[in-house]
């Protein structure tokens, strides 16, 4: 059997006419970027998201970014974030002249550790990027009282948790700004690259844009700022999946359920932790060899065996070569658990179309590899 990482063309199928429908919308309208889909698209991901602007943008990393500029964040300021997650969180903290300040997640959840947060807090500290990692909140009520304490912005990275919620909290409640990532193999994703941010700030709102749009507020005129759009093709496409996202991350959430109850005996890994009362939305299911030596042969046996599991991320940001190329970088304590996660961590497929049978083999599997290590 075949198992693949994503279910792409699985879902188009499930909602084609749906999703036609708005292409067309968009091809015989005439207008094609910042047109009427995308402003419809706008108000349908603010309304979602319970904030009062949405920022629809080129990519998630821009997102990122142009948040930070738009709070005036950038050169001599330092942003604190995770060392264990996409490389674009840093990238765009960088992006916007800032430097990165990586520490460590915590051990169950892999998202930033708020207890190692004030160890790295400076007279230059201006935010703090939590990453909703893997689709699970981060403690955002410690986060935010540290950011509060501290008077700094509060940025979450929200690129794979779109529909996530913590047990008392919503995304969005407790930051200043979420930045999304709407790339293809994102749980909300379009068929190419798209991005948005959500706020309740109207400088962010205003300034970002402003500045994704060549700091244009008319024809003609101009302020300094870049070209990061989403076309209206891809706001159609994300228009239509909108409306069935809540069911699909359920979905999502019931394949977790099944793997964690059929791999819960296994000795040779660890399952991934979902926190009691959150909903964790599982844009990746990723478990951690206990011997990070046999990580790379577990991936190649399942690879071997026709399925697609992956590893998010196997080299953490500062292990990267070369790093931090010149760019403002600050690592604060041992960064012992992102290392681990890095070291020993494997997706297996995850996606709302999975079928039983395919689940149920990825188990087997994994359990067939289990029994081998003993
Ligand atoms: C945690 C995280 N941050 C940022 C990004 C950047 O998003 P994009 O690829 O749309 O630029 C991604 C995904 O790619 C991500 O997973």
């Amino acid at each position: 059997m075949k198992v693949g990482f994503y279910g792409h063309t699985r879902q188009y199928q499930r909602i084609q006419k749906e999703i036609d429908d708005n292409i067309a919308k968009v091809l015989s309208s005439g207008e094609y970027v910042h047109g009427p889909m995308n402003k419809q698209f706008e108000k349908e991901f603010a309304e979602f998201s319970g904030t009062k602007y949405a920022i629809p943008c080129g990519n998630g990393t821009d997102a990122l970014w142009l948040t930070l500029m738009a709070l005036g964040i950038g050169a001599g300021d330092e942003v604190i974030t995770n060392a264990n997650t996409f490389f674009a969180t840093a990238e765009a903290i960088w992006i916007a002249g800032a430097t990165a300040v990586l520490i460590d997640c915590d051990p169950l959840t892999k998202c930033i550790d708020p207890a190692k947060i004030e160890a790295a807090i400076t007279h230059k500290t201006r935010a703090i990027m939590p990453v909703h990692l893997y689709g699970q909140c981060a403690d955002m009520p410690a986060i935010k009282k540290i950011a509060d304490q501290y008077k700094l912005w509060v940025i979450e990275d929200n690129a794979q948790g779109v529909d996530a919620a913590g047990d008392t909290f919503k995304i969005g409640e407790l930051s200043d700004a979420v930045a999304t990532s709407f790339i293809i193999q994102k749980n909300l994703g379009c068929f190419g690259d798209g991005g948005a941010i959500v706020t309740n700030n109207e400088q962010v709102n205003r300034v970002a844009k402003l500045l994704r749009a060549h700091g244009s507020p008319a024809r003609n005129v101009h302020s300094f700022g870049f070209n990061s759009r989403l076309d209206d093709i891809q706001a159609g496409v994300l228009s239509a999946k909108l409306k069935h996202i809540h069911a699909w991350n359920d979905e999502r959430a019931q394949w977790a359920a099944r793997y964690t109850a059929g791999l819960k005996g296994a000795a040779s890994f660890d399952l991934p932790y979902a926190k009691p009362g959150y909903r964790h939305v599982w844009h990746l299911y990723v478990i951690e060899t206990k011997d990070a030596a046999k990580r790379d042969a577990f991936v190649k046996f399942l690879n071997d065996h026709g399925i697609d599991a992956k590893t998010h991320y196997s080299i953490a940001i500062h292990q990267q070569p070369g790093f931090p190329w010149g760019k403002g970088a600050r690592i604060v304590g041992p960064l012992t658990h992102a290392e681990h996660n890095a070291a020993t961590c494997i997706s297996l497929p995850m996606y709302p179309e999975l079928k039983p049978e395919e689940v149920d083999y990825v188990v087997a599997k994994c359990l067939e590899w289990d029994r081998a290590q003993k």
